[in-house]
């Protein structure tokens, strides 16, 4: 048993999305997707954990369990319904919550786009659009105008790379464009199902580029409102393993969802690492985990020392590296602290190698709504009771939150 210190000044943060916790997101391109009938979704969002309105209870709890920070992202839907239309009520309540964390002794991460966009934007050619870093950059600008002075870190976008992630590396996986839904989806907004292309499941080249070409107007645009804030973007990097003669398959997954991100966040202030689990190479593809191997909720491999191996791709950027995801889906709260233990060994060891990391972010703060799988999967550091919106404070919370308030951890 060894005790690491964490650097001074180190983030411990929890981390939520709008669309999962806030509850009632009715002008976005998700709440279409749940709600279109044969949906693979598998429930909708409703009220979600009630967070928009809870957000001053809910924020209040993680300051008191130790952790001094905490990341969420604007909805886009509420601050601009209409294209160019912006909602002062929406962003003055975004100011309530900023200024709700500062109240708490709470450093605000903001994510300006976090999977889920206006349906206004996916009329006008979604994440394929040629309007759309533009429309992305002008509404940056709009809410940096807004929140700048309370915002202390802004992620443009959340995970531009999870498009090709589902795609090219969860073996299985239903593909929505060839789903019935789809087309209703498409059907409902007035718009041909080839021109659907929402933020999570958009894989073409054009895609990318859109996304990258967004997320680098919308680093100038927070910049031209707000110079100081550090602004980066966040990337699920992966833990690409070659097994034998899946040597070339690998490398080949390594660029599609590592290398071809990686190089364009070289003149960003930080890199925001989000990691789950590993990904093993055959000769055909990615190959699914091994019997005996231990599966979280999500289906995923419980494989914490990803977080390490990651820390060191993402270090090649050159830029200083905060963790902004980490976490386990699992209803057995023990498997919840082994992960984050094991994650944390690995992060120690990074820091004790020189490496520029800043902060570990736990995903999630609460049980929420999990897409695709809706309300089954419960990363959460504190439960939530959706009849009730009743929130319970798992042992995995207290843990965690007194790793933070001491900034060292026993290893
Ligand atoms: C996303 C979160 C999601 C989490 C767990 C990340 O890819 O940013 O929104 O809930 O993974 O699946």
């Amino acid at each position: 048993m060894m005790e690491f210190a964490f650097p001074e000044g180190f983030l411990w943060g929890t981390a939520t999305a709008a669309h999962q916790v806030e509850g009632g997101n009715v002008y976005n391109d998700v709440w279409l997707m749940e709600h279109v009938p044969r949906t693979d979704f598998a429930e909708p969002s409703g009220d979600a954990c009630d967070h928009y309105h809870r957000y001053r209870e809910d924020i209040a709890l993680l300051a008191g369990l130790g952790f001094n920070m905490y990341r969420f992202s604007l909805e886009w839907s509420r601050i601009e319904p209409e294209p160019g239309e912006f909602s002062l009520a929406a962003l003055d309540h975004y100011r309530r919550v900023l200024e709700c964390c500062h109240e708490h002794g709470l450093t605000a991460m903001v994510t300006f786009h976090h999977f889920s966009s206006p349906r206004w934007l996916m009329i006008a050619g979604g994440w394929e659009g040629h309007d759309t870093p533009g429309r992305f950059a002008h509404f940056c600008a709009r809410a940096t105008a807004h929140l700048g002075d309370l915002i202390d870190y802004a992620c443009t976008l959340n995970e531009p790379n999870i498009g090709p992630l589902i795609f090219k590396a969860q073996p299985g996986a239903p593909v929505p464009q060839q789903q019935a839904w789809w087309a209703l989806a498409a059907q409902q907004l007035g718009i041909p199902p080839e021109r659907f292309a929402p933020f999570q499941f958009a894989t073409s080249k054009r895609s990318r580029e859109t996304m990258l070409a967004a997320h680098h107007q919308a680093v100038e645009a927070i910049k031209s409102e707000a110079a100081a804030i550090p602004t980066g973007l966040t990337l699920a990097l992966q833990d690409v393993q070659a097994e034998p003669g899946g040597e070339e398959h690998a490398e080949r997954l390594r660029y599609e969802l590592n290398d071809v991100y990686l190089a364009e966040v070289g003149n960003d202030d930080f890199l925001g690492l989000q990691v789950y689990t590993r990904k093993r190479v055959g000769p055909d593809g990615v190959l699914r985990p091994s019997e005996d191997a231990e599966l979280t909720q999500m289906g995923y491999e419980f494989w914490p020392e990803a977080l390490a191996a990651t820390l060191r791709i993402a270090a090649t950027a050159g830029i200083p590296v905060i963790v902004t995801e980490n976490g386990i889906a699992t209803a057995d709260d023990e498997r919840r602290v082994a992960y984050v233990e094991s994650a944390l060994r690995g992060v120690a060891a990074c820091l004790q190698d020189g490496l520029d990391v800043r902060g570990y972010t736990y995903w999630s703060a609460f049980d929420n709504f999990e897409w695709f799988h809706g309300y089954g999967p419960t990363f959460g550091l504190i439960a939530v009771d959706r009849r009730t919106q009743a929130r319970t404070v798992k042992p995995s919370a207290r843990w965690l939150g007194a790793i933070a308030r001491g900034n060292r951890v026993s290893l």
